[in-house]
């Protein structure tokens, strides 16, 4: 039997298992990417590992999302991320410099390569035939230290793209559909492996726009197969000579079988706020909109924000409207600005933004109280923007510049009949990628040999093994869809305390509950109680670590997200599947007691345990690998790790 694109790739790097659906595998990791609001704990794990230096052929270290330096935190965290990069081995991408997957495709990203990475977005290179995953923190750190990725094979999904996208249709189109079609679970356990004959009108960067996005969807990953259009971008990177050939075989088999007419796509948009929430832009149509902004991981990139260019230029922005371009690297606005289209666009009314995640996590840019912001982004969780009840649209750049211009939202195509000289500007890359490389620093050239940290910088908290008698109350009862960013949030206030754990706890779930943390304290241990869903979106291993600081001993949920699970395994959390009937009958406050010996069961393999909630007895299941259990009885991962390196001598 042929093999998919995906299963060549995870056949060239297997160290362990079988490729088969469910089965656990061991891949081995070519290449990492960190970014400054994870990177902190993977390096002080690095170090508490007794690791000495990188063993990936790529390892690199971007500061993205905290880049304004509004104090000494932010600007110490900088510091001691270069001096870790430089210290082990890693590329160092300075703040400003981009965003960690725009910068890591202009640069590193190469087909048939494997690419682990801290930030839930790392598939965006299977646009260019990579297969390029989002983890844990701790799991960059364990691969980045040269041991394997160890995953469940996920099923394997053809997505067939027919046609061909019609004038104003843009690949943000086909990820939103997608979205529409399958929610934000529908690629929870699927690697989305694009096929068919619509894959080669499509240039490269519009791919990795849909890889991009596939996150949201909940996909392990998405992929595409590499052609004259990979090697096409590769060589306006510079990079041509990373080009491989990957394709799946004529007689590949998938699990399931997804078809996208292109050219039935239209317009689209997610209403607020969740990206699954998609319509088609005529149908929220007049809807006064107060700030646009362009940019992020999933359209910042050079030919993203040059149609948004065209549009404006010789125009004026709504005078009601804010516009923002935030380019996704510094390569893209250093382009930008060379060609003229930097002062089209200020002239035009827009407001030109450092090369950050910025807005997309609250830092800059929060829209005003009872607004309308559009962004070309790919989140839009309520209160993602900074401000708790916002109304955050997402489409792509061509539905933004129409709405900037417009006022309102407005299909391209209807402004486009009023305006008459309005064209669709389509898809235009630069000849060559040609921005200066000056804020990108090779391990040859590193600054430091030794850590540097502030006193903002704390150590990793240990917890202890996993113990027989697992009991306490349900602290917080929380229902579907409950995201990394409702358990930690990644506003600037917050996440400055991303190196100081005790400190980061304390804001633990305060947006479903502002009395969670102290309570949890004081309770000393209990469960979180969640239904479908439980830790969709950002990969944030705070979302994990800091629960177990508070002494959160286990999660019943009806299900979780994958990063968000794997994190609950690394810090010792006890993951348990409940059924909704079970998720019903308990109440926050119920006293809860796993009735097996804890230890013994998880280390034993038991899949099902015995729950006692107020006297009434339900059944929750564990469905881990030996691994996974093994690290779960350790304590998590860092001890797990240590043990074995100890036992190893
Ligand atoms: Fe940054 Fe937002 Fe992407 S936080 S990595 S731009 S999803």
């Amino acid at each position: 039997m042929g093999q998919t694109l995906t299963e060549k790739i995870l056949d060239d790097h297997l160290v362990e298992g079988e490729l088969e659906t469910g089965e656990e595998i061991g891949i081995e990791i070519d290449q990492v990417l960190t970014q400054d609001t994870t990177g902190t704990m993977v390096w002080l794990q690095f170090e508490a590992m007794g690791l000495d230096e990188v063993q990936t052929e790529i390892a690199a270290q971007y500061c993205d999302h905290q880049t304004y330096q509004f104090d000494f935190k932010n600007t110490d965290d900088h510091r001691f991320l270069r001096s870790a990069a430089g210290t082990y081995g890693a590329h160092f991408s300075r703040p400003g410099n981009g965003i960690c997957h725009n910068v890591h495709r202009e640069n590193f990203a190469a087909p048939g390569k494997t690419l682990l990475g801290s930030d839930s977005h790392t598939p965006t290179p299977g646009g260019l035939g990579e297969l390029a995953i989002g983890a844990g923190g701790i799991d960059v750190t364990v691969a980045m230290g040269g041991a394997p990725y160890y995953i469940e094979m996920p099923e394997i999904v053809e997505v067939r793209l027919e046609g061909e996208l019609p004038e104003w249709a843009t690949a943000k189109d086909v990820i939103l559909e997608m979205l529409r079609r399958l929610s934000v679970k529908g690629g929870v356990g699927k690697i989305l492996e694009y096929t068919g004959p619509g894959v080669e009108t499509l240039t490269a960067p519009e791919r990795m726009t849909i890889t991009n996005m596939g996150t949201e969807l909940g996909a392990t990953t998405s992929i595409f197969p590499t052609d004259e259009q990979t090697e096409d971008y590769l060589e306006r990177v510079g990079r041509e000579d990373e080009y491989v050939e990957i394709q799946p075989d004529d007689d590949a088999e998938y699990d399931d079988e997804i078809v996208v007419d292109l050219s039935d796509l239209e317009p689209l948009i997610a209403t607020p706020s969740m990206p699954d929430n998609v319509v088609p832009v005529r149908e929220v149509a007049g809807e006064d909109v107060q700030q646009v902004i362009v940019g992020s991981c999933t359209n910042g990139g050079y030919e993203d924000i040059l149609p948004v260019a065209k549009m404006l230029e010789g125009r004026q922005t709504a005078m009601e409207t804010e516009t923002i371009v935030a380019p996704g690297s510094k390569q893209a606005s250093e382009m930008l600005a060379r060609k003229g289209w930097v002062a089209e666009m200020m002239a035009a009314g827009v407001n030109f933004s450092e090369a950050t995640c910025g807005a997309c996590i609250g830092i800059g840019h929060v829209p005003a109280s009872d607004s309308v912001s559009l962004r070309t982004f790919n989140r839009n969780f309520e209160g993602r923007s900074g401000i708790e009840d916002d109304n955050v649209y997402l489409c792509s750049p061509e539905v933004a510049a129409a709405a900037a211009l417009a006022g309102e939202i407005v299909d391209p195509r209807d402004l486009a009949d009023e305006l008459e000289d309005l064209e669709d500007p389509g898809v235009e890359l630069p000849d060559e990628y040609d921005g200066s490389k000056t804020d990108l620093i090779a391990p040859d050239e590193a600054v430091d040999d030794e850590l540097i940290k502030g006193p903002n910088i704390g150590d990793v908290p240990l917890k202890d093994q996993l113990g027989d008698d697992v009991a306490g109350e349900a602290l917080l009862k929380m229902e579907d869809n409950i995201t990394t960013d409702h358990i930690i949030p990644a506003t600037q206030d917050i996440l400055m305390y991303r190196s100081n754990v005790p400190k980061l706890s304390e804001f633990t779930l305060s947006r479903v509950d502002d009395t969670f943390a102290e309570r949890a304290l004081e309770a000393d241990g209990g469960f979180l109680v969640a239904g479908e869903n439980y830790g969709q979106g950002s990969s944030r291993e705070h979302a994990a670590l800091c629960p177990m600081y508070l002494g959160i001993e286990g999660v019943l949920a009806q299900s979780f997200a994958r990063i968000h699970r794997a994190n609950l395994f690394n810090f010792g959390i006890v993951p348990l599947t409940i059924d909704e009937e079970t998720y019903e009958n308990i109440d926050q406050g119920d006293e809860i007691e796993i009735v097996d010996d804890v230890y013994d069961a998880v280390t034993s393999g038991q899949e099902e345990f015995t729950v006692r909630v107020n006297g009434d007895e339900y059944t929750a299941t564990l469905d881990a690998s030996e691994r996974e259990r093994d690290i779960l009885a350790a304590g998590g991962k860092l001890a797990w790790t240590k043990d074995q390196a100890e036992e190893s001598g």
